[in-house]
């Protein structure tokens, strides 16, 4: 697998990142997983976006570094012939030693491609767990940055007793997102997920899977759920670029998943065409 190690092509296993930069040292960077289905990018826009508000939110000028992407990510697909991937971009702050009082470091860029892994047969089961027990970042606009030690930590600590996902709870008991997904219900028909003002992360498939409830005749609405309400949810599942759709359950809840399969098959469907945008 050839990978773009900031202006240089070079197999994933030679490729260098300078000790000295700071999204190693400080977790001082920003990331992005983007998903390749039949050969193309879904919804890179989106992607792009998120990366621009993160940018501003950490007041990194790498604006340049941005509008290579594009391009960069066609090159990657067709030195690699992918068909299907997970393309993790990365922009970090760089290296910011021996530099002048008044000189920025120059922003650096990695960029790589993975398989998509098999997925795990569904219903699978999170736990809820306390973000004030997790050194969690929450920022509104989300930032996606390097700083994602409270969701490892959580990931572990879930995997730790045979959950899936961890699905945090802010101190207000609200119900946020999960370590590396979002979160939905669905109650009476009605598509709930909590809103990004709780600083979650606008999920490019979260985005993708409001949009194709609507088309199926579902309400949609982000909001505000405490945990205790999530016992009367008549269904739930997780998402993102890896998994899709993903059924979930925890301890005691039982569903007929009804919704969230058709959601999930549309987006299925949606992968195999190829195409980003919901016809
Ligand atoms: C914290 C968090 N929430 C949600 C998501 C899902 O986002 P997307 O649908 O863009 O993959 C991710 C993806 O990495 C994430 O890290």
């Amino acid at each position: 697998m050839l990978i773009y190690a900031n202006g240089v092509w070079v197999e994933a296993s030679q490729a260098v990142i300078p000790f000295q930069d700071q999204g190693f040292l400080y977790g001082d960077s920003l990331f992005e997983t983007i998903r390749v289905n039949q050969g193309a990018l879904f919804r890179l826009e989106k992607h792009l976006e998120r990366m621009r508000s993160g940018m501003q939110t950490i007041r990194m000028d790498a604006e340049s570094l941005l509008e290579d992407i594009p391009n960069i990510l066609g090159t990657l697909i067709a030195k690699n012939q992918i068909i299907s991937a997970l393309i993790r971009v990365m922009i970090t702050r760089g290296v910011s030693d021996n530099l002048a009082e008044d000189e920025q470091p120059q922003p650096a860029i990695y960029i790589s491609a993975r398989a998509i892994g098999e997925l795990p047969e569904w219903p699978v089961k999170v736990i809820f767990v306390k973000e004030q027990n997790y050194p969690i970042l929450r920022f509104h606009p989300a930032i996606k940055s390097g700083n994602y030690l409270g969701n490892m930590l959580a990931k572990k600590d879930a995997r730790t007793v045979g959950a899936f996902e961890p699905v945090f709870v802010n101190r207000d008991g609200y119900v946020t997102e999960c370590a590396i997904r979002n979160i939905f219900f669905i109650k009476n028909n009605i598509l709930l997920t909590p809103a990004v003002e709780l600083g979650v992360l606008p999920g490019v498939i979260r985005d993708t899977i409001m949009e194709l409830a609507r088309k199926r005749g579902l309400k949609v609405r982000e909001a505000l759920i405490i945990q205790n309400e999530v016992a009367s949810m008549d269904e739930a599942f997780i998402s993102s670029t890896g998994v899709g759709v993903l059924p979930v359950y925890w301890e005691g809840f039982e569903s007929d998943y009804k919704h969230s399969q058709i959601l999930r098959n549309d987006l299925q469907e949606l992968f195999k065409s190829g195409k980003s945008y919901v016809s």
